[in-house]
């Protein structure tokens, strides 16, 4: 009897473990034979959850221990590469899952072949082979699902990329979004050889006067300055550094506010979280719960977005913009929140001329 059970333990497990390496392990560690079906088989996984969450709204959560990092309910379609929806063959042949050089070369060079600013910066990056493409579609995605949120206060027209490593979000965000920011400051403890190569490409598309809006500190970030009033981004600010980001920027009355967190395990959030919600929803959304409520207590109203899984499993994006003028009523927040809602209509790419599959095909 007890033999069974201790079999029928370890097949548990070993099931356990299989279905956790099958949907989050990176891609290149599987032979080449099975990464379509898996690539298929984690989609169709993504959208059942999604449609569950759906249909289940009083209770979004599933009950039981969830897996750390279950992205359930935070499905999102490409917003600045529309073309990889629905088509996952041509996700694929793109590689945007995996650990590859940008690059010239089919299908990228048609999907970037648009006279926009956007294809054009992106071609300028791919000729350079300036950074790898599972950073280059992780970054811009980002930048699509919270350019609009992103604003700056007092007098202050500064952005402040914090953890930036190659520093392509920054980039991106003053090149195509100069009207929001003049100044944009990319700190990191280590300036990436790649930095010089993004920023190269972007003088090389945008005109040289994008160097002198760019700049790089390199620095710890605990002495990094945050001006007064600056809007505040951060994809992957890795376990703490989130939550140190989340605090600098309270403390400089930053206006505005994007990040998106990675490993979660050892976050102080993550601690601080009640255990009921660590073990009932897992340590990752549990996590973001806690990160929200720090952010709408200094004030923030908090939305949450997501990009495509496909991209990252880490792949939630805390969006806060300073609420003015409301007071600690709850209604007036509440209000606050549905105007943000509101004004935050994403606003489209431009569409690059060359997506078009059909000429592929
Ligand atoms: C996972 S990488 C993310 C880099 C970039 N944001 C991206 O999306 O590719 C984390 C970055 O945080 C930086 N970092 C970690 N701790 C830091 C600290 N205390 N001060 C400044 N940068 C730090 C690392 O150098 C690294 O570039």
């Amino acid at each position: 009897m007890s033999r069974a059970l201790t079999a029928a333990n370890v097949a548990a497990v070993t099931l356990f473990i299989g279905f956790s390496v099958a949907r989050h392990a990176p891609l290149e560690i599987f032979p080449a034979a099975w990464r379509k079906m898996l690539i298929r088989w984690r989609k169709a996984h993504s959208q059942r959850a999604s449609s569950n969450a759906a249909q289940d709204s009083a209770s979004v959560v599933s009950l039981g221990r969830a897996h750390p990092y279950d992205t359930a309910a935070g499905e999102a379609t490409f917003k600045a590469w529309p073309a990889f929806n629905g088509d996952t063959k041509l996700a694929h042949t793109a590689g945007i899952t995996r650990r590859q050089r940008l690059e010239v070369r089919p299908p990228l060079d048609s999907l970037f072949a648009g006279t926009s600013l956007r294809c054009r910066l992106s071609y300028a990056l791919a000729e350079r082979r300036a950074l790898d493409r599972k950073e280059f579609f992780e970054t811009f995605e980002f930048m699509e699902q919270a350019r609009v949120s992103l604003r700056c206060g007092r007098g202050c027209r500064t952005c402040v990329e914090c953890a930036g490593g190659h520093g392509l979000l920054g980039i991106l965000l003053a090149v195509l979004e100069p009207a929001r920011f003049d100044r944009v400051l990319v700190t990191d403890r280590r300036r990436p050889a790649s930095f010089g190569v993004i920023l190269d490409a972007a003088a090389a598309v945008a005109g040289p006067a994008v160097r002198e809006r760019v700049r790089f500190e390199e620095v710890d970030f605990a002495a990094a300055l945050l001006p007064t009033g600056c809007a505040v981004v951060c994809v992957h600010g890795c376990n703490s550094l989130t939550d140190k980001v989340i605090a600098r920027a309270v403390a400089a009355e930053a206006e505005s506010l994007a990040v998106m967190p990675c490993c979660y395990a050892h976050s102080e959030a993550s601690q601080l979280a009640p255990a009921a919600l660590r073990k009932g929803v897992g340590v990752a959304l549990a996590a973001d719960v806690q990160r929200t409520y720090t952010l709408e207590a200094a004030g923030f109203a908090v939305s949450w977005r997501h990009i495509p899984s496909a991209i990252t499993p880490m792949n939630r994006v805390l969006v806060a913009r300073r609420r003015s003028g409301v007071g600690d009523s709850p209604l007036a927040a509440q209000s606050a929140l549905h105007e943000s809602a509101a004004v935050d209509v994403i606003a489209h790419p431009e569409p690059c001329a060359s997506v078009n599959r059909t000429k592929q095909a």
